[in-house]
């Protein structure tokens, strides 16, 4: 029923009318305030039923079709890397949110009692010295993103010797590579983030590496770093690949290769 479309009805006199909890006397008032500001009923009815047109036009995944469940190699424990990587990376995604509230990507002179550090080494100091089980947050945020550079790794180790990479599942093998790439992206950006003495001298490797590539090179450092020495620039241009470029791109791809997983099934082991 749309509440819209009987604007003259009284639909409060009918609450009164009702023998109704109190519970459902207030979910109803309020469904019936909302609904008259902003048509929620029809926009509900709406997307139940793009809801099962959508549901009815999706094919059969591969596992229902063949009834996976039930053979053995389907259950083998290294067929679910590419899930352990996934988790891995959520809990990364989750810590570093957290993390996020209390880090300050700034190469400034920082105030924190520690010779030369900077604002962001200090933040970092902060939140393990300082934030309640901040040493937790950063361990839980350094090791899950360790966890999944190896879950990567090992998980593409068990897609190349299984064979699944083959027909029809090339296109999935080559979202993996740009994930893994991508995987370490977010782990070298995330290593200069503390800007200490390890994250500088990562950072100086990175420059002159760009550096080195015939052409381009001096072009690619402008880019990536922001010049051809260490400054604020590049910090803050790690700071915005880490938790803003990478996590909306790697979650897209992942959610695009599980959906191909999902459409085409797991290889069978060749
Ligand atoms: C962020 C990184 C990645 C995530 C989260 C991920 C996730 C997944 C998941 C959940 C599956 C289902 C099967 C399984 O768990 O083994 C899968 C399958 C697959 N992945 Fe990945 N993956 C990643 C990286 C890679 C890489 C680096 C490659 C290879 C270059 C790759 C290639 C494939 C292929 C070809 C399949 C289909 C395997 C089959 O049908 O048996 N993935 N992935």
């Amino acid at each position: 029923m749309s509440l819209k479309k009987q604007d003259d009805y009284d639909h409060n006199a009918w609450i009164k009318s009702k023998d109704l909890s109190p519970v459902e006397t207030v979910f109803l008032t309020t469904l019936v305030w909302l609904d008259k500001r902003l048509r929620i009923v029809d926009y509900l009815e709406l997307l139940e039923t793009l809801y099962y047109r959508s549901n009815m036009q999706m094919p059969k995944s591969h596992t229902e079709q063949y009834d996976l469940d039930n053979k053995f190699w389907y259950w083998y424990p290294l067929y679910t890397l590419g899930s352990f990587s996934t988790i891995a990376y959520v809990v990364a995604a989750v810590s570093g949110a957290l993390l996020g509230f209390y880090y300050s990507p700034s190469t400034a002179a920082g105030a924190c009692n520690i010779s030369n550090a900077s604002v962001a080494y200090c933040s970092v100091a902060g939140i393990m010295r300082d934030l309640q089980f901040g040493f937790m947050l950063r361990s839980i945020h350094r090791w899950s993103a360790q966890v999944m550079v190896a879950a990567v790794f090992l998980h593409m180790l068990r897609v190349y010797f299984t064979g699944a990479y083959k027909e029809p599942r090339e296109l999935n093998w080559l979202i993996g590579i740009v994930l893994i790439s991508l995987t370490m992206v977010f782990g070298y950006t995330g290593y200069l983030l503390p800007w200490d003495q390890l994250a500088f001298w990562a950072g100086q490797i990175g420059v002159e590496m760009s550096l080195s590539i015939p052409l381009a090179g001096e072009w690619v450092a402008q880019l990536l770093f922001g010049g051809f020495t260490l400054s604020q620039a590049t910090l803050q241009r790690m700071y915005i690949i880490h938790v803003f470029l990478l996590p909306f791109v790697v979650t897209t791809l992942i959610a695009i290769h599980i959906g191909i997983v999902w459409v085409q099934g797991i290889a069978e082991p060749h």
